[in-house]
């Protein structure tokens, strides 16, 4: 079910900048893959939280009122996760944490090759690559399927070995939109080899989806605040209990399953916990239901997300306003296919007799802010295997509007030809 004219106006008004740029003005926001508008709640606190001098670890007040947002934050990333197990923390960005964690399962192992696929950002697979070389291991990428630009299980069969140490899945890709069944590959990969470390790219899948790591039966998760309506300068990783006591990097004499290094900062907990409280306001604001569990909320809003996202891909693909959407235009092209059951709230497209960097432009200078995707070393991974230069990424969340989409496709249209 679709949000109510209400409940969308709510929402909206729970973020910043929804409706407008500070530098622009008034603008249709579809660049939430390179970054989800930010809560006003996790604003205040981390403002509120940066102003105080208190170190953690202290016998003063100021300090065990961090040290319990902490735990709170903590409480919560684990809520969100799905988990009661493993060790959750936070790190510089996703990108470090995909490191730390990668370079430290690679590490913990004897020997064993190193797994993943084309469909990775290369935060995992630049890790991956430099840790098996350095640890004298093969690592091999396997291929996607370059129409339905998904990765399953039978493209991790080939290369799954019993001697596989460590394997890497993406849980959503920034680039097709398209999440993959994380559950199925992991499963596959421990049949063969049943103590190979499993870690999961999430940042892309994060705000779009539910995430149930008991369910995945994997060792590493991670995700970026800023792409999950928190903020820039931090990560969230878990670590499942037999990756967090294998060898890693932390203080000598440090409890064995620390993986934090340094002091923490107080405000990206909390303000982490501000999205968690969000997506409990936002279950329960459609269901009936009074009596919910913080989970079975977060599980509501989930649901609530992908119904939302889908009437925005439906609206992007299939047209809204009388306008033809972007799987009807003929000059046109939609980079995967225009019906799956994997796309997550996003659609890259080209444009026939248009560079997608210009069209990007266009967009902008009708105020609909999207985003290109080039062969640089971000994207070609994925851009390469499917013949493409670039493409424009229209990358949607559950506050966005029909309204947005047709101002988007206004110009499309245009630039179509149509
Ligand atoms: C799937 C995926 N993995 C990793 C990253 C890198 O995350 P961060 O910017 O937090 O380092 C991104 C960022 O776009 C991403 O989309």
């Amino acid at each position: 079910m679709t949000m109510s004219p209400e409940l969308l106006l709510a929402v909206r008004e729970k973020f910043h900048h929804a409706d407008s740029c500070p530098y622009q003005g008034p603008r249709a926001f579809f660049e939430n893959a390179g970054g989800s508008l930010t809560l006003k709640a996790a604003v205040e606190r981390t403002a509120e939280l940066m102003a105080l001098p208190d170190n953690q670890g202290r016998t003063n007040v100021a300090s065990q009122a961090l040290m319990e947002i902490i735990a709170q934050g903590r409480a919560d990333m684990k809520l969100l996760f799905g988990t009661s197990s493993g060790e959750v923390f936070i790190g510089e960005s996703g990108t470090e944490l995909l490191g730390r964690l990668i370079r430290n399962a690679v590490l913990a192992t004897e020997d064993g090759r190193v797994i993943g696929s084309h469909l990775e950002h290369p935060a995992t697979y630049s890790a991956c690559r430099r840790w098996a070389k350095v640890a004298g291991r093969r690592y091999e990428q396997v291929p996607f399927d370059d129409t339905t630009t998904v990765v399953g299980v039978d493209h991790y069969r080939p290369v799954i070995t019993p001697d596989t140490a460590v394997a890497t899945i993406i849980h959503a890709s920034p680039v097709t939109g398209m999440h993959v069944d994380v559950a199925a590959i992991a499963a596959e990969i421990r049949a063969v080899a049943p103590d190979c470390f499993i870690i999961v790219d999430g940042i892309q899948h994060a705000a779009h989806g539910r995430i149930d790591i008991d369910d995945y039966d994997v060792d590493g998760y991670v995700v970026s605040g800023y792409k999950l309506f928190s903020r820039h300068n931090f990560g969230v990783a878990w670590v499942s209990d037999r990756l967090a006591t294998a060898p890693h990097d932390q203080l000598d004499g440090a409890p064995a399953n620390v993986w934090e290094l340094g002091t923490r900062d107080t405000s990206a907990y909390a303000a982490f916990s501000e999205v968690v409280r969000y997506l409990e306001w936002l279950g329960a604001e459609v269901t009936d239901d009074d009596g919910m569990e913080p989970r079975e909320l977060i599980e509501q809003a989930a649901v609530a997300i992908r119904d939302q996202e889908q009437d925005l891909v439906d609206a992007m693909m299939w047209g809204t306003g009388g306008l033809p959407g972007l799987g009807q235009l003929d000059a046109v092209h939609v980079v995967g296919p225009t019906t799956s059951e994997h796309r997550s709230g996003m659609v890259s497209f080209t444009i026939d007799g248009h560079d997608s960097l210009d069209v990007v432009d266009a967009l902008n200078a009708d105020g609909v802010r999207t985003h290109a995707r080039k062969r640089d070393y971000y994207s070609a991974g994925v851009l390469e295997p499917l013949g493409l230069e670039n493409c424009v990424r229209a990358s949607a969340s559950h506050y966005n509007s029909r309204a947005e989409v047709e101002r988007m496709l206004a110009t499309v249209n245009r630039l179509a030809g149509s």
